[in-house]
């Protein structure tokens, strides 16, 4: 972190520091259904508060494309907010008005306030100078705990850091220095799990991916559509057959570069896609027409987790199969716990991220056993994509 200023480096005494965490959580009826990003901004939040700063947390939510959504108000998040750091979090229904001035103006020193939903205002997403300017009025430093929204270059995420002190809050500093660990100056071998439905999605990542880890395994949906690019047979599977001669690239380019790509070699095929559903393991060679694939087979999690044993790193994004629905989590589930009990036993470091693979990791009952789980979604794979992130670049010192 040496790169980036952090908390360390700011006088914060009695300073209005105004931090951009990334509250876009999920919602159902108005209530928070997970609260896990909300808890990793706790320490940020608190230590500010303990160190006498007056602090702004500014968020968006949801995307209200420049005004006024009710429904995407960050009311209730604040709510939560205030539960999960144990102190009372006022909340102003404006950003930059005349609610949020008088919040400020009212705050005394280890006060949290909170601001409605930055993306009500067009500038945000803008980036608009007049609006990033009336956002920096209302503090004295910038601290960005928002790693997940870094892959944004809006007025809150990159903007301000041009117009006030800027600095990388805790969560912002463990995710950066977790992700380096794992893919800038990793241990290697390093593999990959890239998974997930659609092999379009996520070209730019195996593109990277290819030129970077010693072994790239691929897994998903987007298996399928590699499998027929090498000439199977794959039923009525989910496939992709315009990507094939990009997955055919893919592979020329991991063979170029030294990289293992690894596929499945055996499937658990189903005729019907729900829980429970007649399910059979099948060779790539024997994938009935009417049937898809719909997890990998034993075989496949045997050769994946052996894989892994001799592997130093591990990078995971997106499912092997269908994981929500039963009986197609045990591809996910069977190396999920694998490369758990590699990390346990201190012969892994495992880094995950993305909104699916979280579920799946937690689905599998490993969420707390991987070296590290990013809370991004986007952001991790640009991160994957080998992009520069704007909410990243600007922290550098
Ligand atoms: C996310 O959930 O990925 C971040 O909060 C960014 O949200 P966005 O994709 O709407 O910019
Ligand atoms: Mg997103």
């Amino acid at each position: 972190m040496s790169q980036f200023k952090t908390i360390d480096d700011l006088d914060l005494a009695g300073k209005r520091v105004l931090v951009r965490a990334d509250l876009n959580v999920p919602m159902s009826d108005g209530r928070v259904t997970d609260t896990t990003r909300i808890d990793r901004t706790v320490p940020t939040l608190t230590e500010l508060s303990n160190k006498g700063a007056k602090v702004i947390v500014i968020s968006h939510f949801g995307r209200p494309k420049g005004r006024p959504v009710p429904e995407l108000s960050l009311a209730p998040v604040a709510k939560k907010l205030s539960e999960a750091c144990g102190l009372p979090v006022g909340f102003a229904t404006d950003t930059v008005g005349e609610s949020a001035r008088m919040h400020i103006r009212e705050m005394d020193d280890g006060d949290i306030v909170m601001l409605e939903n930055l993306r009500f205002n067009r500038g945000e997403e803008e980036n608009d100078r007049a609006f990033t300017v009336e956002l920096s009025k209302l503090g004295d430093v910038y601290v960005s705990d928002a790693f997940s929204c870094s892959h944004r270059a809006h007025a809150s995420t990159e903007g301000l850091a041009h117009l006030l002190p800027a600095a990388a809050g805790r969560l912002m500093q463990v995710e950066v220095e977790s992700l380096a660990r794992a893919l800038e100056n990793p241990e290697k071998p390093v593999a990959a799990v890239v998974g997930g439905a659609k092999v379009s999605t996520k070209m730019e990542v195996l593109g990277n991916l290819a030129a970077q880890v010693e072994v790239l395994i691929i897994g998903g949906g987007m298996a399928n559509t590699f499998l027929f690019a090498q000439g199977y047979d794959v039923g009525n599977s989910l496939c992709e057959k315009d990507m094939a001669d990009e997955a055919r690239g893919i592979l020329e380019r991991a063979e170029k570069s030294g990289c293992q790509v690894v596929l499945p070699i055996d499937g658990v095929v189903a005729r019907e896609f729900k829980a429970g559903a007649a399910s059979e393991v099948v060779a790539l060679d024997a994938i009935p027409a009417d049937a898809m694939m719909l997890d990998i087979g034993p075989e496949s999690i045997a050769d994946v987790s052996l894989r892994l044993e001799r592997c130093r790193t591990l990078v995971w994004n997106g499912p092997f199969g269908a994981f929500e629905i039963p009986p197609f989590d045990k591809g996910t589930n069977s190396v999920a716990r694998a490369a758990a009990r590699l990390t346990r036993e201190g012969k892994l470091l495992s880094v995950a991220g993305g909104g699916d693979t979280v579920a799946a990791l937690a689905h599998a009952g490993v969420g707390d056993d991987f070296s590290y789980v990013s809370t991004a979604g986007g952001a991790f794979l640009e991160w994957m994509e080998g992009k520069k992130l704007p909410g990243v670049e600007v922290l550098r010192k």
